[in-house]
């Protein structure tokens, strides 16, 4: 509703480490537009779904999309990031969300993305190419993997010697920990004042 902060759904499958920076964001006032109300796991079990217990945020595991979509509403979700999400979302899905689901991606799109490539295999990719900056990018969903708008992107350099641990981690904590908090607020700002 116009003039009150955002809700905000994240999703996610995995250790939610970029969770974690979207939850310290709202406490510290970088997230101020906008209010995480809701984390969604893939992935029964997934750490991240004790972290968004520790912040006292509701959770569900995702069973199917109906449902999924059902829940948000009564939520009143208006804005839903994924945070290492990796399931592929129906055309359906996105259609019911359009220009409101945004994504964080472990490179610099349009290279080392697409289907198939996510996580570790990033870094493996961007290693194996012998590329010297790599980074991550916060862009829009569409029915295209990765190939919505981008909304931001930080580069990170490569270094002599990186394995893809190293290289993920490098990028997680100079860019991804970052931008994606940065783009939510700009994101949920547009979206708190009606000019998205
Ligand atoms: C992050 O590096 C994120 O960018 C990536 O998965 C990792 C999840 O880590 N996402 C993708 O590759 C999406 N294509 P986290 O669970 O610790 O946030």
């Amino acid at each position: 509703m116009l003039g009150q902060k955002t809700g905000i759904a994240v999703m996610v499958s995995g250790g939610g480490t970029n969770l974690q920076a979207l939850i310290d964001a709202e406490k510290s006032g970088i997230i101020k537009s906008g209010e995480i109300r809701l984390v969604v796991s893939s992935t029964p079990g997934a750490y991240a779904l004790t972290r968004a217990e520790n912040s006292g945020i509701r959770s569900v595991v995702m069973k199917d999309e109906d449902q999924l979509l059902e829940i948000l509403k009564s939520e009143g979700i208006e804005l839903i990031v994924l945070a290492g999400f990796l399931k592929i979302l129906s055309p359906e899905f996105i259609g019911a969300y359009r220009d409101r689901i945004i994504n964080i991606h472990p490179s610099l799109i349009p290279s080392f993305c697409g289907k198939g490539c996510y996580g570790l295999h990033v870094h493996e990719k961007a290693l194996a190419y012998g590329v010297k900056v790599t980074g991550a990018t916060v862009h829009f969903v569409n029915e295209i993997t990765d190939g919505g708008r981008i909304i931001a992107q930080k580069a990170v350099e490569v270094c002599d010697g990186d394995t893809p641990e190293i290289l993920q981690k490098r990028v997680m904590e100079q860019a991804e920990w970052i931008l994606l908090p940065e783009a939510t607020e700009k994101i949920a700002y547009e979206i708190m004042k009606g000019i998205r």
